[in-house]
């Protein structure tokens, strides 16, 4: 099987393709990334030689760099490529719009024209809105509330009318929150693992009372590998854990982790527009595709607090670099628009 997967320098992207290898060792894979400040291709040196694999630097925006990447064709493109982050689309949503909604275009574009043989749209549980009680269900309406889910939204409702007017071969798949190794330290379990490790504080929005559902790298990629296997063309699939914490726990949980103590919790200025809660209901894909979870959020944050410990140089190479020191920057100009006042 040929795949193209997009924004495979990610967090997720990169996880995949290294799950695929490992147990599809005769699959190829092209790479197809921007590299943005998200971008890492260090997540990817194991498999850099491999003959099966091909890295295009390039935009799915771009219909020239998409063509570049499917100049053979593919038997499927999997699209991990996302700006990804809530507090950076409140403070810059263009680029979210350009490569969430226009990105999304281009890559059905190229399905229809036959390219590739199906698309299956990474997306997630965001576009749903909040939810105090209960799950989202595949068909629950769609109520975004940031630029990033707004914008993820726009990409998965283009999908799904490109499939229904012109049967493009898509699969839209909604999961809740990713966590594990190579998750770029943005995000709450890494930022909060390596302020941790430098020993500053990690800046809690809303007391830590939102609610998050967090799946494990690898539970994850294994959910992508049975609809890429049996997903039926059309369909829908939630993927979750079924395990929801309060922000508050998680910090705790790593705290104690690291042997560190309460008082580094800095209670900052809550995120605008910052969602309640999520919770999916992944019983479609555990009936249907036979899948379910296999590590548990106690154990999947003790090994993903264990790889950054393992990796600092990993992560404070991101930390020290211009994009970390811009974005850090824009927190403290933008008083209006910062999600928090804290220094990240
Ligand atoms: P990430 O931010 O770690 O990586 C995104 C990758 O996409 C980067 O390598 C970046 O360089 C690349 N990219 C960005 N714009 C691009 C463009 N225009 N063209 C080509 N490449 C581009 O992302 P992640 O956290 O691994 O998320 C992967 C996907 O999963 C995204 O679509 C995201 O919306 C979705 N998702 C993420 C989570 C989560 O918790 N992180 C949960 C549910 C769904
Ligand atoms: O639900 C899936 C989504 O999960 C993905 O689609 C997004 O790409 C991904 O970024 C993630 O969005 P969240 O906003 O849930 O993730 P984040 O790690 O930014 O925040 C998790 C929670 O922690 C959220 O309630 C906000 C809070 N938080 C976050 C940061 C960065 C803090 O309290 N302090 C922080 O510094």
């Amino acid at each position: 099987m040929k795949i193209l997967v997009t924004g495979g320098a990610g967090f997720m992207g990169s996880n995949f393709i290294k799950y695929i290898f490992n147990k599809y060792p005769d699959y190829q894979v092209v790479n197809l990334d921007k590299l943005t400040y998200a971008g890492n291709l260090e997540n990817l040196k194991e498999i850099k030689e491999n003959p099966n694999y091909k890295f295009v630097k390039g935009d799915i925006a771009r219909n020239k760099d998409l063509n570049k990447a499917l100049d053979k064709g593919v038997d499927v493109i999997i699209n991990y490529a996302a700006e990804t982050h809530v507090d950076r689309s409140i403070l810059n949503p263009r680029a979210f719009v350009e490569t969430d909604v226009l990105g999304i275009y281009e890559l059905l574009e190229a399905v229809k024209q036959g390219k590739a043989q199906k698309m299956i749209q990474i997306s997630t549980d965001e576009v749903f809105g909040e939810i105090d009680e209960g799950e989202f269900f595949e068909n629950s309406p769609f109520e975004p509330n940031s630029p990033y889910s707004a914008s993820k939204a726009g990409g998965d409702l283009l999908c799904r009318a490109y499939n229904v007017t012109y049967n493009t071969p898509v699969i839209i798949t909604h999961s809740c929150n990713f966590y594990g190794p190579y998750q770029y330290p943005e995000k709450l379990i890494p930022l909060f693992i390596t302020n941790l490790m430098e020993n500053k504080k990690v800046p809690l929005y809303n007391q830590g009372k939102n609610i998050r559902e967090w799946i494990y790298t690898e539970d994850h990629c294994r959910a992508i590998d049975q609809i890429l296997h049996q997903g039926r063309i059309g369909e829908v699939y939630n993927i979750g854990s079924g395990e929801r914490l309060k922000n508050i726990e998680i910090a705790n949980l790593i705290l104690e982790a690291l042997g560190k103590t309460r008082d580094m919790i800095e209670h900052v200025k809550d995120r605008p527009g910052h969602d309640s809660r999520y919770a999916v209901n992944s019983d479609k894909l555990r009936k249907n595709l036979d899948w379910e979870p296999r590590v548990k959020f106690q154990e999947g944050i003790k090994k993903t607090v264990q790889w950054y410990k393992d990796n600092p140089e990993w992560w404070q190479k991101l930390k020290n670099n211009e994009y970390w020191q811009y974005y850090k920057k824009q927190y403290q100009t933008n008083d209006e628009n910062s999600p928090k006042d804290s220094p990240i």
